[in-house]
């Protein structure tokens, strides 16, 4: 039995998790800080870093405590080590380094993104080769994995993540920060009868490009103010909605029909929350490739948090791959 402590703090959430070989959560806690953020209507870096500077030592003491673990059974310290703000990872990587050299445990850096994939091993073990789709507010990306850990980038965004386009649009129709959930809500009561165009449906590549259908409903809203009509809100975050979800079910189908080795397709990151999404992929699945296994966490999984960084860090811990004390935050790491 490994029991590994992770710690993440990459953007607004100060995450502390227990996780026991890979997959089962001892404990799990979130201190979110959008309420500090709402009035700003984004994540305001400095406020971020003092934050989690507040809450880490308390959320690892806790941790303990709800996990019922002591130093002495866990065998790990696991810590994002990127991407994200500068300041808000290097809280963490000061945290578990710390801890690490302390505690006298091996230290393991976590890339956030494989994270985001691995949040689907706390539901159910990974099969390969695998296919994720990982949408957040800062990522947009198409990963094949042939193995643990081997993580191929096959597609990608060229400007906007998709959860930065939606908070975006949410920002322009009024909505709180981050509007993802309630554009997804408004979109529900809304008919699509708004001309969004769907960039890059068509090239031959796996690629994505969200900035230009932002600009096309902002420029909606911004010409209707012009001739003094109103928006039907809900039209048009239902016209979004559906651009946004015809266009990442089209990559993933491409995707999947390249890789037709494929075992099981994964749903990741903050945007997997959206009903929409979720729908659409399930129902590609199912009708087209219904040897294939779909795994979407459930909500509480699918944005910022340590247990999916302590998933990682398992087969990083088997195969020994630990870091040196020495280690630093890295903002824009890659997979
Ligand atoms: O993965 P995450 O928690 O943080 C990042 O690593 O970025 O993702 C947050 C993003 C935000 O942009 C938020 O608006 C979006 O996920 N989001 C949604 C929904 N719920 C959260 N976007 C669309 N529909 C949703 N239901
Ligand atoms: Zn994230």
């Amino acid at each position: 039995m490994t029991v590994i402590l992770a710690i993440e703090s990459s953007c607004d959430e100060t995450s502390v998790a227990l996780i026991e070989d890979g997959h089962k959560i001892l404990t799990n806690l979130v201190a979110s800080q959008i309420k500090s953020h709402m009035r700003f209507g984004g994540v305001v870096p400095e406020v971020a870093s003092r934050h989690h500077v507040e809450q880490i030592s308390q959320l690892v003491n806790l941790a303990l405590k709800e996990g019922k673990v002591n130093w002495k059974q866990i065998d790990a310290v696991a810590v994002t080590q990127g991407p994200g703000l500068v300041g808000a990872l290097l809280v963490g990587v000061t945290a578990a380094k710390t801890l690490a050299l302390i505690h006298n445990k091996p230290l393991i850096a976590v890339n956030h993104l494989a994270g985001h994939i691995y949040a689907s091993q706390l539901q159910a073990p990974l099969q390969f080769p695998a296919l994720a789709l990982i949408v957040s507010g800062g990522h947009t990306e198409l990963v094949y994995l042939e193995n643990h850990l081997d993580f191929q980038v096959i597609g990608e965004t060229q400007d906007d993540a998709v959860g930065e386009a939606y908070d975006k649009v949410g920002r322009i129709l009024d909505l709180p920060y981050p509007a993802g959930k309630y554009l997804d809500q408004l979109a529900h009561q809304g008919q699509e009868s708004y001309d969004v165009p769907r960039a890059m449906l068509h090239e031959d590549n796996l690629d994505f490009s969200f900035s230009g259908m932002k600009s096309a409903v902002m420029n909606l809203v911004h010409n209707a103010h012009q001739r003094g009509q109103t928006i039907n809100q809900a039209d048009l975050a239902a016209s979004f909605q559906a651009a946004v979800v015809e266009i990442l079910t089209s990559k993933v189908k491409t995707a999947l029909e390249d890789h037709p080795n494929c075992q099981q397709f994964i749903l990741a990151g903050g945007v997997a929350a959206n009903s929409g999404l979720r729908a659409a992929l399930t129902d590609l699945i199912q009708t087209n490739f219904s040897q294939i296994d779909l795994q979407i966490p459930p909500l509480s999984l699918c944005g910022d948090n340590a247990a999916m960084i302590g998933a990682v860090a398992y087969p990083m811990y088997l195969a020994k791959d630990f870091a040196d004390l020495s280690i630093n935050a890295i903002p824009s790491l890659d997979l």
